[in-house]
């Protein structure tokens, strides 16, 4: 079972941005915590992507097509505002989970909206890193039908 773990914009900052909101953390760190969480089941394998860019994240997910089982998302301030990451998503049926660090419906008004959500088959949010922790036992048990 392949899952793709895709990463949005200033994601990459994690560990040296708003610690107070996103802990101390970095991407690194929480990717390694997934590959040792991954170990529990069995033949999962997973690949990491990061992108500060639209059209890369929107690239990535096209290119998932035919490879990957499952994609756990973050797809940070997109989430809001971007309806090509959304088409993406549907467009390759892959099931998806939306992953968010912060309780984005307790922040500021423009954060609880999520557009990209609408395209998954659900959404964790505001555990931190265990979010993505999370997602990926949920995504694992989704696609074995557990
Ligand atoms: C975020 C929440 C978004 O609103 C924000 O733009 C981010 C991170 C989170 O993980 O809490 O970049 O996706």
């Amino acid at each position: 079972m392949k899952i793709l773990v895709i990463n949005g914009p200033n994601l990459n900052m994690l560990g040296i941005r708003e610690p107070e909101i996103y802990g101390n953390t970095t991407l690194l760190n929480i990717n390694n915590e997934l590959l040792e969480f991954s170990k529990q089941f069995e033949s999962v394998e997973l690949d990491f992507f990061q992108s500060n860019l639209e059209g890369e994240i929107v690239e990535k997910i096209q290119k998932a097509m035919n490879i990957f089982d499952g994609i756990i998302i973050n797809p940070a301030a997109y989430t809001h505002t971007s309806v090509a990451i959304t088409d993406a998503i549907k467009a390759v049926n892959i099931p998806t989970v939306e992953v968010h660090l912060s309780n984005i419906q307790k922040r500021e008004e423009f954060r609880k909206n999520s557009i990209t959500s609408s395209a998954c088959i659900g959404q964790i949010a505001g555990f931190g890193k265990n979010s993505y922790l999370a997602a990926l036992l949920c995504l694992v048990k989704y696609l074995k039908n557990e």
